[in-house]
């Protein structure tokens, strides 16, 4: 087992699907998987494996945020071998022709976080999505015409702010929506030189202040899911 995993070595799948939400982890391996087993609850940050379309596959929840997610990937990748680790998670639109429900493909992650400042120091890395992850989910979306969106992403430090307007910024320059985990997803993926995407949900939207009724969010979330389980 690793720090915060209690699996065996062997017990998780290269491919790992990553939500945000432990609970949801155990939804979707109840929903989508076969034989699905659990091979973790530490922390009630519960990890599955089972199949999908006869391949192995796990679904494990990472929490919220960039400490708490790259705790979670740094340990799939390098205590069990994880190749290829997909977020489904939700976020927050910053364009108005970005609706609720709508689903976006981060294809790179912006930050206003200090994680690879770290690193770093005053140059910029920009983490980004694997090419052929996108490539595939784009011609996975078209063939099930699923409408996506692939564009920069701002994965932020926070959720609530003190400055109204601070989305502004990264609207102006083209960012689409915020969420909490995916510029870490990336650069640890670089680093260790692992695979990595992350399909989002629309769930609220920043600048009209509209979000998504709870009845809805399984409907929408089901088509994020479809897509990154035959991503796999
Ligand atoms: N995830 C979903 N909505 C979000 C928001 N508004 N900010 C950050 N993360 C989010």
């Amino acid at each position: 087992m690793s720090i915060h995993i209690s699996a065996a070595k062997g017990e998780i799948a290269e491919t790992v699907l990553l939500p945000g939400d432990p609970l949801r982890a155990k939804w979707i391996a109840e929903h989508f998987l076969e034989e699905a087993v659990q091979y973790s609850s530490v922390r009630g940050m519960y990890g599955y494996t089972g199949k999908f379309g006869g391949k192995k596959i796990s679904v494990q929840g990472t929490g919220m945020g960039i400490p708490s997610a790259s705790i979670y990937v740094h340990e799939l990748i390098n205590d069990y071998g994880a190749k290829q680790l997909i977020r489904i998670g939700s976020a927050g639109s910053y364009q108005p022709f970005v609706k609720v429900r709508d689903i976006v493909l981060a294809m790179a992650a912006s930050t206003n976080s200090n994680l690879n400042r770290r690193i770093f120091d005053h140059d910029t890395y920009a983490p980004a999505a694997d090419a052929e992850l996108l490539i595939k989910a784009l011609k996975i979306a078209g063939k099930d015409r699923i409408e996506v969106r692939a564009g920069n992403v701002l994965t932020s430090d926070t959720f609530y702010d003190d400055h109204p307007d601070e989305y502004k910024k990264w609207m102006e320059y083209g960012v689409l929506c915020v969420e909490m985990e995916t510029a870490a997803l990336y650069t640890l993926a670089a680093r260790f030189g692992v695979r990595a995407l992350a399909v989002l949900t629309i769930t609220d939207h920043v600048i009209t202040g509209e979000s998504m009724e709870a009845s809805a969010r399984e409907t929408s979330l089901r088509d994020m899911i479809k897509l990154a389980l035959q991503l796999a």
